[in-house]
């Protein structure tokens, strides 16, 4: 029934998420002090659970703002075109910026997003990732916070998405083969 019918397989569940979490949180409050005040850039859509988890485990004085960049579509290999859909508020002059990724995959969308930023010369960069497949990697990007490593296989739920679906599940999973074959063929239609 529902969406549930369309996962393979639970890779991390929603208790191992959130006891990560917490741990990352208190990395973060080790690395910040109230005076930083870090600004968390959340990069949408897929990095909006994590970051609403993260910033409640986070116990200095800290900011938040969203950042769009273009994603997949139907597709579960990026283009390798970057495009930013939706801007920050507000100047990062000056200010200790901690990049809110879903996933580092090829390294691409932060590789770019990195570099933009730092045109814009800011105190800092440092980039939190929930998730990192290190065996795509086709830029080499530092990443100084990672959640959990995952093999490569195109994971979904906990913000992450296969064509807009799926994002609510508050688990990592896998989905079933056919549903990949399903939007594919309907692609090259
Ligand atoms: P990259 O540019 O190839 O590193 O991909 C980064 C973006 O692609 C992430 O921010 C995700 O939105 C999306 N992405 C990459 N791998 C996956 C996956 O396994 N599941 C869902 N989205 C993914
Ligand atoms: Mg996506």
């Amino acid at each position: 029934m529902g969406m549930l019918a369309d996962i393979d397989k639970v890779l991390i569940s929603e208790d191992q998420l959130q006891a990560r979490i917490v741990e990352l949180g208190e990395s973060l409050n080790k690395t910040y002090s109230d005076e930083d005040r870090p600004l968390l850039v959340c990069i949408l859509k897929g990095a909006f659970m994590f970051l609403a988890d993260l910033t409640r485990a986070l116990s200095m004085r800290h900011e938040v703002d969203f950042m769009e960049t273009s994603s997949y579509g139907a597709r579960t290999e990026s283009s390798g075109v970057v495009r930013i859909l939706l801007d920050l508020e507000r100047s990062i002059e000056g200010r200790h910026v901690l990049i809110v990724e879903d996933i580092v995959d090829s390294g691409r969308t932060l590789n770019y997003v990195t570099r933009n930023l730092e045109t814009r010369n800011p105190a800092s960069i440092r980039v939190c990732t929930l998730l990192d497949k290190p065996s795509r990697r086709v830029v080499d990007v530092p990443v100084d916070f990672v959640g959990f490593e995952v093999p490569d296989e195109f994971v979904i739920g906990y913000g992450l998405d296969f064509d807009e679906e799926y994002r609510n599940l508050p688990f990592i999973g896998v989905l079933k083969e056919e549903i990949y074959a399903k939007v594919e063929e309907e692609d090259t239609r």
